[in-house]
């Protein structure tokens, strides 16, 4: 059987994170409030109160940052650039203390001999957008393109591929439906508008990248959807959950076309949203990739209640992480030999964009942090994608979450570790956990492999 070990001689890797989860200096050198400084500072929002001011003081520290990065022996880095930086108002001219922070990262990156991955969107609009009707509003679509210019303007000579959206997904869901993210709107359906305004921008933005020669990819969040019987209704429920959180956010990008909602008693028109052409502007840029995030498959059964056309199931009788999260390796298998065959020629190259696991990890008085969980989750997880890979699926690369600990959203900081990097959050300290380790081996025995 094919293991990690078996992966291909360009097969790339890397670590991810996001600017509201790291940067902290959420008022300095010009960057405006996003919807996440909002969100976070009503009472109750997040756990324990806590806020992304300060996070991982990477906006200072990025520097000792970047050299765990290159003793890690990382080809890539994703990170996502701050929308108010850029824009402190999500419109007008570009902030350039704002783009001067990224061009300092990016050629710091370049130095340590590692690829630059951004993402445009990691969920922290500016608040002057979420003002104007957030996502619910069309016009976010145009901005979000305006932005993309002004930051591709700026990096696009030194960086050669872009992700759009983070989760689009988990943002609408989270952040619009049932209001435990930011901007914390608890719209249920009537969400779906940000479905679409959120392809539109991915489209228009793709557009400007592609025009100026850069490859495009998108983060979605994909998970396998397992019928909880074989009880028709439980089939119906799976199959209307996978259209919502599978379909909806791929098949307008690779078929041009939305799935059927008719189970949520959504029309076609997501709300009256989807305007003629949309859909032609979210499909014809195209994506050289088609990025992943990967965490736990999900158990779908009947409906309980008249609100939503299926219910959430338990997977019993398997590992659990910190977050409670199932532990399935061979799911993210599945859910890569499903890719292929739901979308045949038309699915582009893959990369892993995320995936890794919280575990409660603490520091030894000895100053070490055995994560062994979180060892076991990743290699698991690698030889399933190795075993997708040697079945025939393009797989790219493989970048884990999280590089660091971080502020892990309505989760906050230190509750939910995810990081290969322990950090400490009173005193900024990094230490380096065994998974950090394990990792940095497995890239130097890959690349050896290949270089004898
Ligand atoms: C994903 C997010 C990422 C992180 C992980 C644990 O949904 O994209 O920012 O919070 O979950």
């Amino acid at each position: 059987m094919p293991t990690r070990f078996d992966l291909p001689a360009d097969f790339r890797w890397g670590a991810s994170t996001a600017a509201y989860q790291i940067e902290g200096a959420v008022d300095e050198d010009g960057r405006g409030p996003s919807v996440w400084d909002v969100f976070a500072a009503r009472p109750g929002a997040v756990r324990d109160g806590h806020t992304g001011r300060t996070a991982c003081d990477h906006y200072h520290r990025y520097a000792e940052d970047i050299a765990l990065m290159r003793e890690l022996g990382l080809d890539g880095y994703r990170f996502s650039i701050a929308w108010p930086r850029i824009q402190p108002t999500g419109a007008g001219p570009a902030n350039p203390a704002g783009l001067a922070f990224y061009d300092r990262l990016v050629d710091a990156l370049l130095a340590a001999g590692i690829t630059p991955l951004p993402t445009l969107f990691h969920w922290d609009l500016p608040q002057a957008l979420e003002d104007g009707g957030g996502w619910l509003a069309r016009d976010t679509a145009y901005r979000f393109a305006e932005y993309t210019e002004h930051v591709v303007d700026r990096l696009g000579d030194r960086v050669p591929a872009w992700i759009t959206l983070n989760e689009p997904f988990v943002h609408m869901v989270f952040g619009y439906a049932l209001g435990t993210h930011a901007p914390g709107r608890t719209l249920m359906l009537e969400a779906l508008p940000v479905a679409h305004h959120q392809l539109l921008g991915h489209g228009l933005a793709a557009a400007v990248l592609r025009e100026r020669g850069h490859q495009v990819l998108i983060a979605n969040n994909l998970t396998p959807v397992w019928p909880a019987g074989d009880d028709p209704a439980d089939v119906a429920a799976a199959a209307a959950y996978d259209a919502l959180h599978n379909r909806l956010f791929t098949d307008p990008l690779l078929l041009g076309r939305y799935p059927d909602l008719s189970a949520f008693g959504v029309a076609e028109d997501l709300g009256g949203s989807v305007r003629p052409g949309d859909l032609k502007l979210i499909s014809a840029p195209g994506l050289d990739g088609l990025g992943l995030n990967f965490y736990n498959p999900t158990r779908i059964a009947a409906p309980i209640g008249p609100e939503l056309p299926f219910t959430e199931a338990e997977i019993a009788d398997v590992p659990r992480t910190a977050f409670g999260w199932p532990v399935v390796p061979d799911s993210l298998r599945e859910l890569l030999l499903g890719l292929r065959e739901r979308y045949g020629d038309a699915l582009p190259p893959i990369t892993i964009t995320e995936n890794g696991c919280s575990v409660e990890d603490r520091v030894a008085p000895d100053g070490t942090v055995d994560d062994r969980f979180r060892i076991d989750y990743m290699a698991s997880h690698l030889d399933a994608l190795a075993e997708a890979v040697a079945q025939g699926v393009d797989v790219r690369g493989y970048y884990t979450w999280s590089l660091i600990d971080n502020f892990e959203w309505a989760e906050g900081l230190g509750r939910q570790r995810f990081g290969l990097v322990h950090v400490d959050f009173e005193t900024q300290r990094r230490t380096l956990k065994a998974s950090y380790a394990w990792y940095r081996d497995l890239i130097a025995v890959h690349r050896k492999r290949f270089r004898s």
